[in-house]
């Protein structure tokens, strides 16, 4: 599609040049308002001004926020090459590295995602279910019982290792003790608000926080190369599940192999966007169900009778993720002029879907706040406003590998052992590096059942 007809002003005089309105409080009380309550603050600008409203930011700056459906459609399906995603999130470059389906946009973009879907469908999801399993299963066998812990970090130790075993392929134990090591260093600094900044982000030296990522990285680099290296190197490649031999076997449009930067990229891509997610969706998914006994209690009925889990089960994951959306904001950065919504936007504007304020729009749900998951299994059950994994050609890659896993991870946990809230007040969303968590962690006790 050429970028002209998205660039053309429309005739319609309805249509204003320039971002919509917002708040006029200095730029860090902003900032400071939508970090310590992301849902409340976008759900309380939407009521203030609309469907459309511009937010202002230290380092970042304005960002022009949308909720209403059409103008998401607009964001979601427009041309890419002027709803550019890749640019959106240049700020990951220093960790998922510059050929990451991520930070891609346009044809290249198109030809990295076509390689990992594969990888990606359903019937291979499936594959990873005994891994999944087994992982939840050795995790457990660790947890105190009749005292509180927190789970996220223990959700974080497992969907680390099932990335590492079903996507990285990694069997030996202690090669994937040492990346559990590397990485949650890497992630340590990579996630910290700095990389927001590109020009702190490079490496000044020893000391600067671009620097330490630099080394931390080349320590990740290192084992993941010998990964890749080791498996490039088996003959039994072409037999194994794992996202990195399923890439090995891959051909570009060339008929060429990819080559080991891009693999690299590729994995470290996965890392990033489908670890800490799926461990922050599992958490609020407990967080949630021992604040409703009502539901926990129904979905222990179904698990009984169908113990690999059933649309009950189904309905509360995509109820936890409406209530309790785990990526706060998507973004498109324009790449020419636009109109969205009825505003004009320069290009290079920042456009966000309002991810939090659409889920909770009293338009498309009853009572938008209650954790309610039968609203899915209703004869018209809602969906048009449910954007989680984002939309369209850039949406999740991971979606349906992570809705999978949540499930397993679930099931496993919910059939072996009772849990409870540690306390009993709700956990307020926190942001806890790329997502919004439980503020106390999922805190619980657990007892055997
Ligand atoms: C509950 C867990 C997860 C959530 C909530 C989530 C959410 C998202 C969101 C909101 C986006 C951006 C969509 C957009 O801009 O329209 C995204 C992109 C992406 N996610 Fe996930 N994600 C999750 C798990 C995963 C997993 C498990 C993987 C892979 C192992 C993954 C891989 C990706 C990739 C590769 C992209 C970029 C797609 C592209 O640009 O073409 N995600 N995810």
């Amino acid at each position: 599609m050429s970028t002209h007809a998205a660039t053309a002003p429309p005739a319609s005089p309805a249509v204003r040049k320039g971002l919509p309105p917002g708040p006029r409080a200095p730029a860090f009380w902003q900032t400071w308002r939508l970090y310590r309550d992301w849902i409340g603050y976008l759900e309380e600008c939407r009521r203030r001004y609309g469907d459309a409203f511009t937010l202002n930011f230290v380092a970042i700056g304005r960002w022009a926020y949308f909720a209403d459906p059409g103008a998401l459609r607009r964001v979601f399906q427009g041309p890419p090459d002027v709803f550019r995603a890749g640019e959106a999130r240049t700020m990951l470059e220093p960790v998922v590295g510059r050929r990451s389906v991520l930070v891609l946009d346009g044809e290249e973009h198109m030809r990295a995602r076509k390689l990992l879907l594969p990888s990606f469908q359903g019937t291979h999801v499936r594959t990873h279910e005994r891994t999944m399993e087994a992982v939840t299963r050795e995790e457990m066998a660790g947890w105190p019982t009749g005292r509180p812990f927190r789970l996220r970090p223990r959700f974080q130790a497992i969907t680390l290792d099932v990335i590492l075993r079903a996507i990285f392929g990694v069997d030996a134990a202690d090669r994937r003790e040492r990346m559990h090591r590397a990485i949650g260093r890497l992630l340590a600094v990579a996630n910290g608000p700095f990389v927001l900044v590109p020009t702190l982000a490079r490496d000044y030296g020893r000391l600067s926080p671009g620097g330490i990522l630099a080394r931390r990285r080349a320590a990740v680099d290192e084992l993941v190369y010998a990964q890749i290296g080791e498996r490039r190197a088996d003959p039994g490649a072409a037999q194994r599940d794992d996202v990195l031999s399923v890439l090995l076997g891959a051909r570009d449009e060339d008929g060429h192999e990819l080559d080991d930067e891009t693999l690299r990229d590729e994995l470290m891509t996965l890392l990033l966007a489908g670890h800490e997610t799926t461990a922050t969706a599992l958490a609020w998914a407990v967080e949630r169900l021992v604040r409703h006994p009502a539901a926990m209690r129904r979905l222990l009925d179904e698990l009984r009778e169908e113990p690999a889990g059933g649309d009950y089960l189904d309905a509360v994951i995509k109820e936890t993720l409406r209530v309790r959306p785990v990526i706060g904001d998507v973004g498109r950065t324009l790449g020419a002029p636009a109109e969205v919504d009825g505003h004009l936007l320069p290009a290079g504007t920042m456009v966000a879907p309002a991810v939090a304020a659409v889920h909770l729009d009293p338009q498309a749900y009853d009572e938008p706040e209650a954790f309610r998951p039968e609203r899915w299994l209703e004869d018209s059950p809602p969906g048009q406003a449910w954007i989680p994994f984002g939309a369209g050609r850039r949406s999740c890659l991971g979606a349906g590998f992570a809705l999978f896993e949540i499930k397993v991870v679930l099931r496993t946990i919910l059939t072996s052992l009772s849990l409870r809230a540690a306390r009993p007040e709700d956990e307020r969303p926190r942001v806890r590096n790329i997502t919004l968590a439980p503020g106390r962690g999922a805190e619980i006790i657990a007892t055997p059942r």
